[in-house]
């Protein structure tokens, strides 16, 4: 099969960048998008030229390392699917393929369809994790968890960091990422002395990065590879607020006594 793709080009962060017309010919339609990538850059690098730059480790949907957009949707036009699992049949022979990279302020471009996700990396750092010591293998059965509990938590858990939410957000919010990460370990018991402190946290380096606010626009969800729910992002909501009022309160100190109040 044979595909037009328009692929955006970007030397550097700084440089400007711009849509460039190549010819894919004689495509088998088991390839993968990343795959028919390969094919394309072969040709590119025959003729001398600087390959198409784009991220990729796994290719089986489970490191969360690629990710572009395909005709303006973010991981290409199949639900709960990642860029490296998107096959060519699932397009028309001779179709038009616009490719470029996640676009959000917190996501600088790199180079051509790469983005720097390392914002990501910081917001977990930041809170995404528990510290207590949860023993050896067989103690992980010592603390029974309700099935609802475990199996909601796994659901978020699933989030591979790929970014595909951010991208497709009007507000390039990463609120989806954070809801899964605070709904993950928050449904868990080793996660519940970090719980208010995980939210503050990851909440705020969110917003530093430089990534926007959630307004329920629901295109997150959408284009999850993981399919994680957007309720995800009512939970970290809930535990942010709950620790912006624990915090206020603290730092407020006790209330003063009025006169004439009875000691108890
Ligand atoms: S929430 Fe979904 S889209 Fe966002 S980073 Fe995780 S897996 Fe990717
Ligand atoms: S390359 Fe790992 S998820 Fe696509």
């Amino acid at each position: 099969m044979r595909l037009v793709l328009q692929v955006w080009r970007q030397k550097s962060a700084k440089a400007a960048g711009q849509f460039v017309r190549y010819e894919a010919n004689d495509l088998s339609p088991d390839m993968s998008l990343l795959e028919m990538l390969d094919v394309v850059n072969e040709n590119i690098i025959g003729r001398g030229e600087e390959p198409i730059a784009f991220d990729h480790d796994c290719r089986e949907g489970i490191c969360g390392t690629c990710g572009f957009v395909v005709n303006g949707k973010a991981h290409g036009p199949l639900q709960g699917t990642t860029a490296c699992q998107v096959y060519l049949r699932h397009f028309k022979d001779g179709a038009e393929l616009w490719l470029e990279p996640w676009r959000a302020k917190a996501f600088p471009p790199i180079k051509d369809l790469v983005v720097d996700r390392s914002a990501f990396d910081r917001i977990i750092a930041s809170g995404g994790f528990i510290s207590v010591n949860t023993g050896g293998a067989p103690d992980g059965n010592a603390i029974p968890v309700d099935k609802e509990s475990s199996d909601r938590a796994m659901d978020a858990a699933a989030c591979i960091q790929c970014g595909a939410c951010v991208a497709a957000c009007p507000n390039a919010s990463a609120a989806l990422f954070v809801g899964a990460k605070i709904a993950h370990l928050g449904r868990l018991p080793q996660g519940q002395p970090e719980r208010a402190r995980r939210a503050l946290q990851m909440v705020m380096t969110a917003r530093d990065e430089g990534f926007g606010h959630c307004t329920s626009a629901g295109e997150c969800e959408a284009v999850c590879p993981k399919n994680i729910p957007i309720d995800v992002i009512a939970r970290t909501n809930k535990d942010y607020l709950g620790a912006r009022l624990h915090r206020m309160t603290a730092e407020a100190g006790p209330r003063p006594v009025r006169p004439g109040t009875p000691k108890r």
